[in-house]
This record gives structure tokens, C-alpha cells and sequence, in this order.
């Protein structure tokens, strides 16, 4: 049960950085594509009337969590329908502000709920049981050893030419 607790929290924690590569990766694309009318809707963007529908979604969220047990405030299969409240209620309101949803400031304000509620989850909970110390020296080691060799590598081509040359 443990392994699932933590399969969970992992699986998460993953979706929450793909979340971001992709937001921010879209944000960019609708930066390129969009330009005139992305401006004009970021000018609309009011960011104060955001930041307090921000805290209201928080708020909701936050007393919606209270009805969850603490225990079980890291098993997804309890709070996804919150948390799926949470983020409706978020992409609404940045909406109806005349903000883009998802935007740096709602993202801000939703890695803070996180961090809140979710942050034991990661760090009581995932770090010191996994991953076991030789798969993450492993991963580390890997992509350094490869750039110590690709940059051997380099060195040793430029040397050689120059010997060549
Ligand atoms: C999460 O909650 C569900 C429903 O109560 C339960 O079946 C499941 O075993 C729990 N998972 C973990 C990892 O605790
Ligand atoms: C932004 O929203 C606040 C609060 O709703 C409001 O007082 C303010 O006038 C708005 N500003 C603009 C530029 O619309
Ligand atoms: C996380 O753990 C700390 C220390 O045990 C506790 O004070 C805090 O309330 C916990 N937070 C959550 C969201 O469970």
C-alpha cells in the first residue's frame, strides 16, 4: 500500500512538471501565433480582479480538503475531484477576467496550493523511502559520464585536426 502511496505522489508530482512543460510550451506557441489578439486580451487581464478569484477557488478548495481526511490527502483517488473543482474553478475565473488560463499568475497561486496540501506527500513520504540511493546515483551518473565523454570528445577531435592541419 506504501508502493501505491508512492507510485501515486510520483505519478503526481510528474504531472504536475509535464502540466507546466506544456503550458509553458503552449503559452509560447500562443505567443507566436497570436500576436495582435494576444495582446489585446493581456491587456484586459485584470490582474487584481484574478488574484482575488484565485483566493476564492482556494478557499473552496481549502474546505473541500477538510472533508478529506488528512491521512488521505495524498492518495489521488480521494481529493481528484476537488482538486478537478480546484482547477475549473481556477480556468473560469482567469476567463472571466479577461485573463488566459492557464497564466503565470494562476499557475503561481496553484504550485502554492500544492505545496500546502501536497507537500508532505513528496517530501515525508516519497524522498526517504525511493528512489533507493543506486537508481538515483545511476541516473545522475549517467548524463554526466555521457558529457564527460561527449566533451572529450571534442577536445580530442579539435586536437586532432589541429594536428592535422
Ligand atoms: C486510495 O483510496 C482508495 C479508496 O479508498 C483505496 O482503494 C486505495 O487503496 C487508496 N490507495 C492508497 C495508495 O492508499
Ligand atoms: C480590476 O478589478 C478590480 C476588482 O474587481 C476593480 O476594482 C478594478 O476597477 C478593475 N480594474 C480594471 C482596470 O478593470
Ligand atoms: C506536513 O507535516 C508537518 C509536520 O509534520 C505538519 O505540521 C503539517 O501540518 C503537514 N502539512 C500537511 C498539509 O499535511
Amino acid at each position: 500500500m506504501d508502493e501505491n502511496a508512492l507510485t501515486v505522489c510520483k505519478l503526481f508530482v510528474v504531472g504536475i512538471l509535464v502540466t507546466t512543460l506544456m503550458t509553458s510550451g503552449l503559452s509560447a506557441t500562443d505567443n507566436v501565433k497570436l500576436e495582435e489578439p494576444a495582446r489585446a486580451r493581456v491587456d484586459q487581464c485584470n490582474e487584481t480582479a484574478l488574484l482575488a478569484e484565485m483566493e476564492k477557488c482556494a478557499d473552496q478548495f481549502r474546505s473541500d480538503m477538510t472533508l478529506i481526511d488528512p491521512q488521505n490527502w495524498c492518495n489521488i483517488t480521494h481529493f481528484i475531484g476537488e482538486y478537478n473543482l480546484f482547477s475549473a474553478c481556477t480556468e473560469t475565473k482567469a476567463v472571466h477576467t479577461g485573463c488566459y488560463w492557464p497564466n503565470p499568475l494562476v499557475e503561481s497561486y496553484i504550485i502554492r496550493v500544492h505545496r500546502h496540501f501536497f507537500s508532505n506527500c513528496t517530501m515525508e513520504r516519497v524522498v526517504p523511502v525511493d528512489p533507493p540511493d543506486d537508481t538515483l546515483t545511476v541516473l545522475i551518473a549517467v548524463p554526466v559520464f555521457l558529457t564527460l565523454v561527449m566533451i572529450a570528445l571534442v577536445v580530442w577531435r579539435s586536437k586532432r585536426s589541429d594536428v592535422l592541419a
